[in-house]
């Protein structure tokens, strides 16, 4: 039964990452993507890291619903799967007539299966919310997919980390590592497939291996092979935990050139007594010290972070010390959330919670800094030569405007004469002319 179907997807990459290979299931079985309007069958990939998660949820099954009135004929399908679906579980259904699949991201790869079940069989309901303790392998059973020229490949999933907020390990289960070979098959695929960038996704890439399922290969030594695949032009990852950063990582920035220089570190807070409440693992003294091998190891790299504001006890000089590393690392972007009590964390039960206000107006400081930060950095690379692989043609301007990245992940436009036949994948050396906001302008480079 050939059906229209729509993924809306809320969280990080590695639900981004999700998504993309259920819709490339879904295809497979002879389904067809399709508007949120057309679509007959809705999923809903949902996070609940911050607060909220399931008002989104709500929201977005009530629009379904009034779709399904306006034509019964239709007879919509709503899926519910990722962090919220493993939060909340069954109790969903009863917001929903329409809502008949939940699944957490253990259930991902049996959804597909369970969608084309329910599509022949109206009455149904199906929860595919159980923790396995195998990485359930999704990729091989798909016909090589078109990919564009920068793909994620998910390496892990879960987290044995419990920071004290987060709500990741009560909703992904803990750390599971894949096997390094069906990792590099799947990197092979997707170079074979159009791919010039990948960027390896986990919770914690720095542990990978470490766990039950590890397979004796540890992140770098995973690195370096998957840099080796003919082919491939450049090489990213993320996240990583700086408490878990080896230094054979570190070396690996001085090491394997295609390994772009950038990278998302986060801190969280500058506070010592914050960083120890969080359960972090290091201090900001150690938090630096890591910065600075990684600029003697890669002097361009650049470097990012997610800051939590707000901590439950966070003083004025807490969040002052957050502000001084900020700067002494020098940050080119930060992800910077005021802090929210998640069900079943430590930290929503410490007491001295922060009321909003004076976390919005810490958060708004923040952000003025990181801004002016961020605009000075990109401000600083005009004129310098880069690397841009291109990622398609602008909308406005196709026959000759187009976009792309360069190697910290900045987004450039350029102009590229129709001639010069200039196509998706490439990796073309540009010149930086300007710096508008937030992307980079670039010319080709004589
Ligand atoms: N595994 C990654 C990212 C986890 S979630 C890591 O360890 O870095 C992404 C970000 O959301 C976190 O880095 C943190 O800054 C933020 N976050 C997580 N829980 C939060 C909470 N309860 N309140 C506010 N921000 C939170
Ligand atoms: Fe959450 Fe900490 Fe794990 Fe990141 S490392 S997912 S912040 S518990
Ligand atoms: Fe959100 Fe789950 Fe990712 S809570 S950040 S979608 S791991």
């Amino acid at each position: 039964m050939r059906k229209r179907f729509h993924i809306l997807t809320f969280g990080c990459q590695m639900n981004a990452n999700d998504s993309a290979w259920l819709a490339r299931a879904l295809t497979d079985r002879g389904h067809v993507p399709s508007s949120r309007e057309e679509a007959d069958v809705h999923i809903l990939n949902t996070c609940s890291v911050r607060a909220k998660p399931e008002d989104k949820v709500y929201t977005e099954l009530g629009r379904i619903s009034l779709l399904a009135q306006k034509s019964p004929e239709r007879k919509i399908l709503a899926c519910v799967g990722g962090c919220v679906a493993q939060q909340c579980g069954e109790r969903l259904f009863a917001r929903s007539r329409e809502l008949r699949l939940l699944f957490g991201t253990d259930g991902l790869a049996a959804a597909p299966e369970a969608i084309d079940l329910l599509l022949s069989d109206p009455q149904r309901k199906i929860t595919l919310l159980d923790f396995n303790e195998t990485f359930a392998e999704q990729g091989h059973k798909l016909k090589a997919a078109a990919t564009g020229p920068a793909a994620l490949v998910s390496i892990m999933r879960g987290c044995d980390n419990f920071c004290a907020y987060c709500i990741v390990p009560l909703v992904r289960g803990r750390q599971k590592s894949r096997g390094s070979e069906d990792i590099l098959a799947e990197c092979r695929a997707l170079i074979a497939g159009g791919a010039r960038e990948i960027t390896l996704l986990g919770q914690n890439v720095n542990s990978f291996g470490q766990d039950s399922l590890g397979d004796g290969s540890s992140f770098s030594t995973l690195l370096y092979r998957v840099a080796e695949l003919p082919g491939l032009a450049r090489l990213r990852f993320m996240t990583s935990h700086p408490k878990d950063m080896a230094p054979a990582l570190v070396q690996a920035f001085a090491q394997i050139p295609l390994l772009a220089p950038r990278l998302h570190l986060p801190l969280q807070s500058g506070s010592d007594r914050v960083l120890r409440a969080m359960g972090r693992g290091y201090t900001r003294a150690e938090y630096i010290a890591l910065v600075c091998a990684l600029r003697q190891a890669r002097p361009d790299i650049h470097i990012s972070t997610d800051i939590i504001v707000g901590f439950p006890g966070e003083n004025e000089q807490d969040f002052e010390d957050t502000l001084d590393a900020m700067q002494e690392a020098d940050f080119c972007a930060s992800f910077s959330f005021v802090y929210s009590d998640r069900p079943g964390t430590k930290a929503a039960t410490m007491p001295d919670k922060i009321p909003p206000a004076l976390a919005l107006e810490r958060l708004s400081r923040l952000q003025v800094w990181q801004n002016h930060n961020s605009a000075r950095i990109l401000e600083a690379m005009r004129g310098q030569s880069a690397h841009v692989l291109l990622e398609g043609p602008s909308l406005k301007n196709p026959a000759s405007s187009w976009s792309g990245r360069e190697a910290h992940d900045f987004a450039v436009n350029l102009y590229i004469p129709p001639a010069h036949g200039a196509t998706t994948g490439d990796m073309l050396k540009v010149r930086i002319t300007g710096s508008g906001k937030p992307t980079l302008k670039g010319e080709l480079a004589e």
